[in-house]
């Protein structure tokens, strides 16, 4: 019976792993880049908010976060430690056949994210990363932003926990 129970809790651990995605970090500390996230859940989206000088204005962003996290949310109104938010960027497309007018999702710019990462940030809880490459295309990993960079503004403004729930109809409703 022994035997048999350690290959199980095993197989349970990867099967874990692979539906729970954790945020990874190479040695250095700095976080690899997330995959899978169009799979998550969706909460919502925004045309035009800038608010970081080295994107352009006029970029579409749609925001997920892990099934789980959304879960737990839900159920608890709080966001569980590892909780990951990913924003990727879109440059604005117009007048494409058949439209006239409007906007359209037009070239993928990349991605930031959000962290909840309590035992590698004890104290702010939350770190943020950039990984869209500033000559284009994708970085593998990104180093955290200092403070002033990014969590200030979330921490003072955002609604819940420092991610902008106000925003997003997903999580607000
Ligand atoms: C001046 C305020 C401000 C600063 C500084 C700021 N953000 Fe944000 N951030 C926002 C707002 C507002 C949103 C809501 C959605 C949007 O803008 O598209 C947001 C949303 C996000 C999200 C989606 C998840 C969430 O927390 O709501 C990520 C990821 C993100 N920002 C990353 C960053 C990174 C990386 C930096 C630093 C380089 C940064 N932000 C700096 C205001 C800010």
């Amino acid at each position: 019976m022994r035997r048999l129970l350690v290959p199980f809790l095993f197989g349970c651990a990867a099967l874990i792993a692979a539906m729970n995605f954790e945020p990874r970090y190479e040695a250095s500390g700095q976080m690899l880049i997330p995959d899978g996230y169009r799979q998550w859940q969706f909460v919502g989206s925004n045309m035009g908010i800038g608010y970081d000088a080295s994107i352009k204005k006029g970029t579409f962003k749609n925001i997920y976060i892990q099934p789980e996290a959304y879960r737990t949310f839900k159920a608890t109104g709080k966001f569980p430690d590892k909780t990951v938010l990913v924003m990727e960027v879109f440059s604005a497309g117009e007048k494409a056949a058949p439209a006239k007018t409007g906007h359209f999702e037009e070239k993928f710019l990349g991605i930031e994210a959000a962290v909840k990462d309590e035992g590698k940030f004890p104290t702010e809880k939350w770190a943020y990363y950039n990984f869209i490459a500033q000559s284009g295309g994708a970085l593998k990993s990104a180093k955290a932003f200092p403070k002033e960079a990014c969590w200030n503004c979330h921490n003072e403004h955002a609604k819940v926990d420092n991610v902008f729930v106000q925003f997003y109809p997903a999580l607000r409703d």
